[in-house]
């Protein structure tokens, strides 16, 4: 069984965690999302994966080769310009010969592929689409279904008063192969706003399989820092044992430092004396945190150094960060990779700091 992994886009909404990453190459617990998701698909015994790139994807390819290290067949297809997610898939139409699975390459899910597979056979389906129920759908894909599940109508990010239902595009498909004949060759098009409603108008068979399985897009700092909480508190299907601390490899934990779960410690870490860490937080390996710091619901990717006494509360710190002595860091802030934040600052709540600000990082310097 084939998969086609979209993740050709810039991550806009994640900047400044973007900005030298591809979205799908976020740290999650310390590893890239792309690796969750290849460990998921292959518990279906999904192994042969093409990725559809389009934006940094030199990263991605540099990190996991031929797929081999981690036991899958991977497949690379760069776009230049981007060809939207139908158009991705209709530039890789030499490797699909038979029915195959796309998925958005944002989304982390619990979702059952092996019933959603036997609901597809079962309707004759062309196209089946994943829903799952959320609060706020206008920025979804609704989608509106029959008693069968059958799709009646598909409505990418209607406006408020025009969503329907909660029910939406959860990014999972499974597709067959002469569905990409009504897609038009190296030209942009998309899955939401022109294939399937084109194919629902046609009367093509299009079913929607809604699922309650846990799931998230991490496309914004607030859903990043979601799924770090639900994994780290033994949400999902992934379970991490809630409560429980990880420390990973060789790391030098003061006595007198204060750790309280769930926590994950990345490897060659030091953490000083009378440190508080409380999760759920994760520390990305190569961090130094100094004396009398906090870390409250934080997420701190690698090499990041904060000074004596630094609070970072509900926050995300990403690589090559230094924050110098008695910084506070408050909730909802992100700081993107080789922010420098002075001593004795204040970074207000919800502030994102990132290489776009510079003179920020220029006047607080040390
Ligand atoms: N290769 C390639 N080329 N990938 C693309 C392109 C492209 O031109 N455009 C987007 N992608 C990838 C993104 O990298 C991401 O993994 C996925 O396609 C979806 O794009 P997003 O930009 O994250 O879309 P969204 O979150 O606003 O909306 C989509 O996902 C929702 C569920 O989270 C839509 O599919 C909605 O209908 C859906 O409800
Ligand atoms: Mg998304």
């Amino acid at each position: 069984m084939k998969a086609v992994i979209l993740a050709g886009g810039e991550g806009t909404r994640l900047r400044p965690l973007t900005l030298n990453r591809p979205k799908s190459m976020v740290p999650i617990l310390n590893r890239p999302f792309l690796e969750h998701m290849i460990d998921y698909l292959k518990g279906y015994n999904i192994d042969d994966i093409i990725l559809a790139l389009c934006y940094l994807p030199g990263y991605i390819q540099n990190y996991f080769g031929d797929g081999s290290d981690f036991g899958v067949r991977l497949t690379y297809v760069m776009e230049d310009p981007p060809l939207g997610t139908a158009g991705a898939v209709k530039n890789i139409e030499q490797h699909l010969d038979e029915t195959f699975f796309v998925f958005n390459g944002d989304i982390f899910t619990d979702l059952d592929l092996t019933r959603m597979m036997e609901f597809h056979q079962e309707m004759g389906a062309k196209v089946t689409i994943a829903l799952t129920p959320v609060e706020n759908p206008s920025i979804y894909g609704v989608v509106e279904a029959d008693a069968n599940s059958r799709v009646e109508r598909f409505i990418e990010k209607p406006s408020p008063d025009a969503a329907t239902t909660n029910m939406i595009n959860a990014g999972t498909y499974i597709i067959a192969p002469e569905v990409l004949e009504s897609i038009p060759a190296e030209s942009f098009c998309t899955f939401e706003r022109e294939v399937f409603p084109m194919l629902v108008e046609t009367g093509e068979p299009v079913y929607s399989h809604p699922s309650d399985a846990y799931w998230i897009d991490i496309g914004s700092h607030e859903k990043y820092l979601k799924l770090h909480y639900d994994l780290l508190r033994g949400k999902t299907a992934k379970s991490f044992p809630s409560k429980g601390i990880r420390v990973d490899g060789d790391c030098d934990i003061h006595s007198q430092a204060e750790l309280k779960g769930p926590l994950i410690i990345g490897t060659n870490c030091v953490i000083g004396p009378r440190v508080q860490v409380k999760g759920p937080s994760v520390i990305g390996p190569n961090c130094q945190i100094g004396a009398d710091s906090l870390i409250d619901r934080a997420v701190v990717w690698k090499n990041t150094r904060l000074g004596q006494a630094v609070s970072a509360r509900g926050c995300v710190i990403a690589e090559n960060v230094f924050v110098g002595d008695r910084s506070q860091i408050m909730q909802g802030s992100v700081l993107g990779d080789n922010v420098v934040v002075g001593a004795g600052k204040r970074i207000e709540r919800d502030t994102t700091l990132g290489a776009d600000n510079p003179l920020f990082q220029l006047s607080n310097a040390l």
